[in-house]
């Protein structure tokens, strides 16, 4: 038996002197920090600031073991190292495995060339070559499920999948098999015999989690080099979990409220003023609520990024985006980081004079090709070169963009991937692409965010394909390039839905799907499925089946209105549950789990979604089906569209022909009820309307102007909604902002209250 070293405590950090010192910090009573230092230097890209709250803790000898103890946790660490989490009742949540590996069997030499003649790869154990390997492996329960891991590709429940943390852009249909895509979100939450639970790995080196794929027994976190650096983190639910995580990662801002209208696009539509004018003709024509046109590569000058082509667009695509925000329609144009090799282009020629593109080993500016053919890559690690790309964002700014869609960030690179010993900077200090590749999509997000923020004085709106950890602070994120067919529809709802435990609540997938080619009811049941999901935008590639809203005529048209107005109607609840996102990190559309984690009914329930606590969603993914077997979890719940009631904890099927989307409302809940409009408007509302499910109930609702960060100085409205034995009332509780809603009408079962606004009491008065 090894003896248990000694250990030295620094206010919140206790170092225990092992040969390699293990260092746990209490972050709070619920995050745990474990740290060891493997000779990387460099801060956070994902934890901005000390996270650290005084915390009162105890530090244990317990003979064979210490036991560190917070009001929410207490973790062991044993003589040989092994950690071992509870929560403060005893329950296990993370313990280290003790257990033999019980490795994948291999396949002899002769037997892999076999299986490879044909095309299939054999699946290997993660690589241990590199020197800098480290593995964390962790016991798995029998009843244990796991959760997050950001924007992987499959279902709800990862376990018994592995996955890699290593941002690419795979053209591949994105199944179930691919182990990684755009995004490395290294955090995983689990529910171990019901017990919740959260561990993060800051790590941004290439890492893989197996859940379970290698044996029943353990799930592990291996990484190629780092510091072994991951975080604990509890909380008595799963909601407490991603609290807890985005307090330490960060939470997504309150957006500006247009950001959550319809956006149409397609790659192809910029290429010229005549084609995005027909998009806007045809928008208003069918009568289609929309708040913006996304610019594909195509409006720029020969893929140069901060260029306009000005002969596509009349000579003056000022002029034009003018006239587009008149007619209601905001223009957000794409971006990506490769910056064309060009002598005469003055943003390669002032990024190369200044040294702002990473290098090749040999020092030479590293170039490889995207859009543009040879391309360099700037050095967005480097806070001087973050500061030049968001000042470059002014040209789109002074042109009157809304928002920059930033892509190909992983970064993308047609010509081989980049090797791992380009010199990519870490803040000041030059590193390696090996550490830098996962944080390059962050890094730009922050850039994009700050320029926009500084010139525009608004909330930024900018959407990214790559992304690490702690991006949700700066950027929404869309899942890349799906395909028109139904597995991406069905996997739409896990994906955003573990994209919302992982911290990033404004999310959204191409609808209709990107690559191949959609048909009427895939792009129907797109629509209806996605219309509760935070970013709503129609996109698709080049060469693909036009999906826009009027492409197949009716009755698709119809249906596409029909959910488009829903949508709209929605947009203050979306907004409300924004407001509360913003203080608490839960998502907007999220899994049933979470709202209801111990109902093991709900544990794997990969086709339907809430929206916050009240709304379910229950779409139909399945092509040519008309009817829904629809699990409602323990509450009552109304139909939205019939009004006819149900219990819940139970399995009931609903008629759910093409254009209906299987929607239901918990009891007892209030909503507020924007208006029919087809653009979200920055002119402030003057009346509301809140319908009530049920007959009692009570809603906070949130008010601001939408648009800038006057509401951080206090400028803001929250006003209470009660209906109790079917009276209703309204107060408002905090007054910050002009004007507040001259009247409020309340919708009842049988009939509606309005209520005018009393300047002189601040008070509502039923008329
Ligand atoms: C990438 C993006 C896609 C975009 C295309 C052209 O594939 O993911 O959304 O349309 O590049 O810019």
């Amino acid at each position: 038996m090894s003896v248990l070293p000694s250990y030295q405590q620094n206010k919140q950090t206790i170092t225990f002197a092992f040969p390699t010192p293990i260092q746990l910090t209490v972050i709070s009573p619920a995050i745990i920090r474990v740290f060891i230092d493997r000779g990387e230097s460099g801060q956070s890209y994902a934890i901005e600031g000390d996270k650290t709250v005084t915390t009162d803790f105890q530090v244990k000898d317990a003979g064979d073991h210490y036991t560190i103890q917070t009001a929410a946790l207490s973790v062991n660490l044993d003589a040989d190292q092994h950690i071992d989490v509870f929560d403060k009742n005893g329950n296990a949540l993370i313990t280290d495995y003790r257990g033999p590996r019980e490795h994948l069997k291999g396949v002899d030499k002769v037997h892999k060339r076999l299986v490879e003649a044909e095309g299939h790869s054999v699946t290997q154990a993660p690589t241990k070559s590199d020197k800098g390997y480290y593995e964390i492996i962790k016991s798995l329960s029998p009843d244990e499920y796991i959760y997050g891991l950001g924007d992987k590709t499959g279902y709800l429940n990862k376990r018994g999948f592995a996955y890699d943390n290593w941002n690419v852009d795979n053209p591949a249909p994105q199944l179930e098999i691919l182990p990684n895509i755009y995004k490395s979100i290294p955090v995983m939450l689990g529910l171990k015999n019901g017990h919740p639970y959260g561990i993060f790995f800051d790590n941004t080196y290439q890492s893989h989690l197996d859940m379970g794929k290698e044996s029943d027994h353990y799930y592990f976190y291996s990484a190629v080099q780092g510091n072994l650096d991951y975080y604990i983190i509890g909380g008595t639910t799963l909601k407490d979990v991603v609290t807890n995580y985005t307090y330490l990662t960060g939470r997504t801002p309150l957006p500006q409220k247009w950001t959550l209208g319809y956006q149409q696009s397609r790659w192809g539509y910029s290429a010229s003023e005549e084609e995005v004018k027909a998009i806007a003709d045809n928008l208003e024509k069918y009568d289609l609520p929309c708040d913006a046109i996304h610019f594909d590569v195509d409006y720029m000058n020969g893929y140069r990024v901060f260029t306009w082509d000005k002969d596509k667009y009349n000579g003056n695509p000022k002029k034009f985006i003018t006239k587009l925000q008149k007619r209601g329609l905001k223009v957000i144009p794409i971006i990506d980081p490769g910056v064309k090799q060009d002598p005469d282009y003055h943003i390669y020629a002032e990024g190369l004079k200044k040294g702002y593109f990473v290098k090749a080993a040999n020092g030479d500016v590293y170039i490889n090709k995207v859009w543009p053919g040879k391309s360099a890559f700037p050095d967005f690690g480097r806070p001087e070169v973050r500061k030049w790309w968001a000042n470059n964002g002014k040209f789109l700014t002074d042109l009157g963009v809304a928002g920059i869609w930033i892509d190909m960030n992983e970064p993308a690179t047609f010509e081989g991937p980049i090797p791992d010993d380009t010199v990519f900077s870490d803040q000041n200090t030059p590193s390696t692409h090996k550490k830098m590749h996962n944080v390059y999509g962050h890094n730009m997000a922050k850039a994009t965010y700050t320029g926009l923020k500084e010139q525009t004085g608004n909330r930024p709106f900018v959407i990214t394909r790559a992304a690490y950890a702690g991006t949700q602070k700066y950027s929404t994120v869309w899942t890349g390039d799906n395909r028109s067919m139904w597995p991406h529809i069905q996997m739409m709802i896990p994906q955003l839905c573990n994209l919302g435990l992982s911290g990033f609540s404004f999310t959204g997938t191409d609808i209709g799907g990107f690559a191949s080619d959609t048909t009427p009811e895939l792009l129907t049941r797109w629509i209806e499925a996605a219309i509760f999901s935070p970013l709503l935008r129609n996109h698709a590639a080049l060469g693909t089946r036009q999906q826009e809203p009027w492409a197949f005529g009716e009755p698709t048209l119809s249906i596409y209105r029909k959910y488009l107005k829903l949508r709209y109607r929605f947009i203050p609840y979306l907004y409300d549950l924004f407001a509360k996102e913003s203080q608490s990190g839960l998502p907007i559309m999220r899994p049933v789990v979470l709202n209801d984690d111990q109902d093991p009914r709900v544990r794997d329930l990969n086709d339907e979604y809430m929206v916050g606590d009240n709304i379910l969603v229950a779409p139909v993914v399945q092509k040519s089906q008309i009817k829904r077997l629809v699990y409602l979890p323990a509450g009552n719940w109304v139909d939205f569209w019939n009004g006819a009631e149900y219990a819940g904890k139970q399995d009931i099927v609903v008629d759910a022909p093409i254009d209906k989307l299987p929607l239901f409302i918990r009891q007892n809940t209030i909503l507020p009820w924007g208006p029919a409009v087809s653009h979200i408007s920055d002119a402030a509302l003057h009346a509301m309307t809140f319908r009530v499910y049920g007959n009692q109930g009570t809603y906070q609702h949130y008010q601001d102007n939408g648009r800038d960060f006057k509401y951080q100085d206090g400028e803001w409205n929250n006003y209470t909604i009660s209906v109790e034995h079917g009276k209703a009332s309204v107060k408002l509780t905090h007054h910050g902002y002009q004007p507040v809603y001259q009247q409020v009408t309340v919708e009842l079962a049988d009939h509606a209250v309005t209520f005018n606004y009393d300047a002189d009491h601040e008070s509502y008065v039923e008329k």
